[in-house]
């Protein structure tokens, strides 16, 4: 038997931007939480079914992240999978990560709506943490940015307002059958957001706009697999910039203000990450 109580929440992707905050806020209050991880006691692998009635047993919540990303193929099947598994497991309430105009995304969206359980949806800008947790921190700290975008511009939001909106849908019963559009105060271009990165770190850090060709072949020099190039290539064309407006999810959820890149910016130049020897 696993160790749960009647109020345990799964966090899939427990050791992600987001699912690491929700983890934690969660824990502080006292909140049981099974870890969704490869690596947890009871592992779960979303490219392993096999993995997801044994993580949903015993559990009343759950924050469902998709990995890589909700546009990928094949997300809708998984998200419609989890969701019946769920169901079937005795979950009352979903929380799901998703993004903003994806074809896909909103698909699995719908999936959850019309699940019969409790739901809350929780739309997100690109994340001011893929600077200095994810995909793009190598290159800041090499110096130099290269990504297939010019002057478009997107609100990145911050996963401390992303996991505060989610654990208050995980423990409060307003944001059920809410839709929250989460964004920045801000929009600004990857050229803006660099430069604010690089007088926070005291650094010069500069942004290359990179002709999409170009991009694809150098992520396929890398030896990334085709269908994550082919996802990253969707997001940079299709999803980024598609939506320059801001929202004001973080004010509806959690009638505050979200945070501001310039302060996202300070707090993670504080930790040293962008000044660290390569
Ligand atoms: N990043 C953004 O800007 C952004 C914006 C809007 C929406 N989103 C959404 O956020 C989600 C992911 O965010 P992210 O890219 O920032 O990643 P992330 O949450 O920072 O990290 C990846 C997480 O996924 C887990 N993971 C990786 N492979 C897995 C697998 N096969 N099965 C189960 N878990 C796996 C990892 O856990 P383990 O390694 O411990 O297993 C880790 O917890 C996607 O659904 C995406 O659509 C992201």
């Amino acid at each position: 038997m696993t160790n749960t109580t009647n109020n345990t929440i799964l966090v899939i992707g427990s050791t992600g931007k987001t699912g690491k905050r929700v983890t934690d806020l969660l824990e502080k209050r006292g909140i049981p939480v099974r870890h969704g991880s490869r690596s947890a006691d009871i592992p779960f692998d979303w490219d392993n079914p096999q993995t997801w009635a044994p993580a949903l047993a015993g559990v009343d919540k759950v924050y469902l992240t998709y990995y890589p990303d909700l546009a990928a193929p094949g997300s809708v099947d998984a998200v419609t999978k989890l969701t019946e598994l769920a169901e079937y497991a005795g979950v009352r309430r979903l929380v799901l990560l998703s993004g903003r105009n994806e074809t896909e995304a909103e698909k699995a969206e719908r999936v959850v709506m019309a699940s019969g359980l409790e739901w809350t949806i929780v739309q997100c800008a690109f994340f001011a943490q893929n600077f200095d947790e994810g995909a793009w921190l190598d290159e800041v700290l090499a110096g130099t940015l290269s990504l297939p975008v010019d002057q478009v511009q997107e609100p990145f939001v911050d996963a401390d307002d992303i996991a505060d909106v989610v654990a208050a849908a995980l423990t409060d019963d307003r944001h059920v059958g809410r839709l929250y559009e989460l964004t920045g105060p801000r929009l600004l271009s990857f050229r803006d957001a660099v430069a604010e990165i690089g007088a926070a770190a005291g650094r010069d850090i500069s942004f290359v706009s990179v002709p999409i060709a170009d991009y694809t072949a150098m992520l396929t020099e890398y030896g990334l697999p085709q269908d994550f190039i082919w996802l990253l290539n969707y997001l940079f064309t299709e999803v980024l910039g598609s939506k320059a407006q801001l929202a004001d999810g973080v004010q509806r959820a959690l009638g505050r203000e979200p945070k501001d890149f310039a302060d996202y910016a300070r707090e993670a130049a504080a930790t040293g990450v962008w000044t660290r020897s390569v």
